[in-house]
């Protein structure tokens, strides 16, 4: 029996299977895949900590709210990842590139800053990079785990370890392509960046067929945001007359973000119609996203264009740096983070991350409309 009859025996019995035939024990009543582990493959919306070991360390205040320390995050505390993971009742994912205090016993994270799913952007870990990092992750742990005794053994080196019969059961997640749009709008024009999104997808799609061989078979992918939305652009792209929409976005880029949006469903129902075996889940993060940001106030926020750390202004100071110039001190952080919904001019902050979580993770934004915990 594979996935794809235990999915069916859900819709037509409103439970799960119990553990006859080598599927996950699900407790009746209990709405819950029990997923072992998550694998997540993205961009810095999703980085726990993977760009900070493979280069330098962020600074504070980054994790000021709920970590106290820098925690590799973009953020004053937690990503959407961490909320899945909290959703799950799992720990934080740990990044794959981090060797130290790491423990995947429930999945790794792939993603790091600045990556894109095309090769050649602005990081060198692009989607390509990512997967052949997931394959040798899940051979190297599989060769270990037969090799090692027991998790009692001291070292408990085992423990750390991912358990093989987990990879099939685990959630794979991806939140990546928003580097693609930001990459092509700093290097080329908005047409050709609009151009490029199947050939963007097309390796999305090839990366998930490779997952698949390697045994994933339940996938969450979320869109990408509205990127007209980011501080960071509104202030280099609003000089353009008739630029921005009606709340102060940049429309062209939010347009492009739509349209790669509308492609990315289509292949998850490509995805869906050819490996029947599986289940995907498509997650509109942008409608969540600027529905946050048209009710800002409403939602207790601030004016969702100022941001709390670092500066765009005249003087491009990243979060955690700060400049004076002609005595006047620049980059000094906000009093407020939680009142923010962007915290650094491109990242989101720790409320808004749990806003956004809190409506997408019940499955109100997706495709099936499912929550996060039944996605199987
Ligand atoms: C600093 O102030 C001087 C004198 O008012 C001015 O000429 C200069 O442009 C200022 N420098 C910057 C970086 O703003
Ligand atoms: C999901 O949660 C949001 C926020 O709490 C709520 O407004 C919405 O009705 C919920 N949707 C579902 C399908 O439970």
């Amino acid at each position: 029996m594979d996935y794809s009859v235990a999915r069916l025996c859900c819709v037509l019995f409103g439970l799960t299977v119990v553990g006859l035939v080598g599927l996950p024990q699900v407790v009746l009543g209990r709405r819950s895949c029990n997923f072992p582990a998550i694998y997540n493959f993205g961009d810095s919306n999703s980085d726990t900590g993977g760009i900070s070991a493979a280069f330098a360390s962020l600074h504070p205040p980054n994790g000021e709210t709920f970590f106290g320390h820098p925690s590799g995050r973009f953020c004053d505390g937690r990503l959407i990842i961490d909320f899945i993971a909290e959703e799950l009742k799992l720990p934080r994912l740990s990044a794959y590139l981090d060797s130290l205090g790491m423990n995947f016993r429930h999945g790794a994270n792939f993603a790091t800053g600045g990556s894109s799913i095309l090769p050649g952007g602005y990081s060198p870990f692009d989607l390509g990079i990512q997967m052949s990092q997931f394959i040798q992750f899940k051979s190297r742990t599989s060769a270990l785990y037969a090799q090692l005794t027991p998790d009692e053994s001291i070292p408990p080196f085992k423990s750390f370890l991912p358990r093989p019969k987990d990879f099939s059961k685990a959630l794979y997640t991806f939140d990546i392509g928003q580097n693609d749009l930001a990459y092509g709008f700093q290097h080329t024009t908005i047409e050709q960046v609009r151009l490029s999104i199947p050939n963007i997808l097309s390796q999305l799609f090839q990366a998930v067929h490779q997952l698949y061989k390697e045994g994933a078979r339940v996938f969450w992918v979320h869109n990408t945001g509205p990127i007209g939305c980011l501080p960071y652009n509104i202030i280099y792209d609003r000089s353009k007359p008739g630029n921005l929409d009606q709340n102060g976005c940049v429309k062209p880029q939010n347009e492009v973000a739509q349209e790669f949006n509308r492609q990315l469903k289509e292949k998850v129902l490509q995805l869906r119609a050819g490996l029947p075996a599986a289940a995907f889940t498509y997650v509109d993060v942008y409608s969540a996203k600027y529905a946050l940001i048209s009710s800002a106030k409403n939602e207790g926020f601030v004016d969702p264009f100022e941001f709390c750390c670092g500066s765009y202004y005249g003087y491009h100071i990243d979060c955690g740096k700060k400049a004076i110039i002609n005595g006047t001190v620049y980059g000094n952080p906000c009093h407020n983070p939680s009142m923010h919904i962007s915290w650094d001019g491109i990242h989101y902050s720790d409320s808004a991350n749990l806003w956004i979580a809190t409506r997408i993770l019940n499955g109100s934004f997706s495709d099936p409309p499912v929550s996060i915990g039944d996605s199987c």
